[in-house]
């Protein structure tokens, strides 16, 4: 359980947080993507499999929910962002799943039965320390922005003028949701800068995005995606470098640290 102070600190933090996103940051899945474009979009099967993909990693949005609420629990600020975030990331979801079903590359049928596939299946926090599981969603939803923001120049490259606007949206809210955590974990540092760069160094050498291995059909996507994912070395160069300059960190600063022993099963790998 965090202090109180903490607590404070991150109330305001969600505060400012949610101002922006109320004042700058809405957009709507019906009226804000350019729809009456999907003519002018080609048929790439590689660009709809990773839309729906991500689509399926954003599905398994009530496990994200029902872990971060249970660990968060008597965190005002942080609880309140859960909500919010939820309901950022359950657009996300939508709005591939609409873009797949209005241009056509998906029907109705197929697409509830992955939704099926999917809720029959369970995710599980990766960390049971409510702060090494701040510092995973730091990391996280940094991760997810550089995933999104390559598949946005593929679309364009691809010219799907209506795929890269949906990416576009969904990047901004990511790249909000990461500052937010950068902000969580800062504050945390300055409450307890070794255990909490041990907590990061641990959590960095340990990373996987969320729920990808729990898709089905996994295999064939991880190799379709390895086109324009993010390997371990952007996951590095793109992820953790970026990140640790925003907190005015260096990489000895994280290295430097004693290695914790990693959880059974968990390595450091990206994909997507
Ligand atoms: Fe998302
Ligand atoms: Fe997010």
């Amino acid at each position: 359980m965090t202090s109180r102070a903490l607590r404070e600190a991150f109330h305001r933090e969600y505060m400012s947080f949610f101002e922006r996103a109320e004042r700058t940051r809405r957009w709507n899945l019906f009226d804000d993507v350019p729809w009456e474009r999907l003519d002018e979009a080609p048929r790439d099967e590689r660009l709809a499999l990773c839309a729906e993909t991500f689509c399926g990693v954003e599905m398994f949005l009530p496990d994200y929910l029902r872990e971060h609420l249970s660990l968060l629990a008597g965190d005002y600020g942080q609880a309140w962002f859960a909500a919010n975030w939820g309901y950022e990331e359950a657009k996300h979801s939508l709005v591939l799943r609409e873009y797949l079903r209005r241009s056509g590359q998906r029907t109705e049928e197929q697409l509830h039965d992955y939704a099926e596939e999917i809720m029959a299946r369970r995710w599980r926090a990766p960390h049971s320390d409510p702060r090494q599981m701040t510092l995973y969603l730091a990391v996280q939803e940094l991760t997810t922005f550089v995933i999104y923001r390559k598949q946005r120049e593929l679309a364009r490259r691809t010219g799907d003028p209506v795929l890269a606007e949906v990416y576009r949206f969904i990047g901004r809210d990511e790249m909000a949701h990461a500052r937010f955590y950068q902000r969580m974990l800062a504050l945390h540092l300055d409450v307890d800068r070794a255990g909490t760069l041990a907590d990061l160094a641990h959590v960095v050498r340990t990373f996987r995005m969320p729920a990808q291995d729990l898709l089905p059909d996994y295999a064939h996507r991880t190799a379709v995606m390895r086109t324009a994912g993010v390997n371990a070395s952007v996951f590095f160069t793109e992820v953790v470098l970026p990140l640790l300059a925003a907190l005015g960190l260096t990489r000895e600063d994280l290295f430097s640290v004693p290695v914790r022993p990693a959880p059974t099963g968990a390595s450091t790998r990206t994909e997507g």
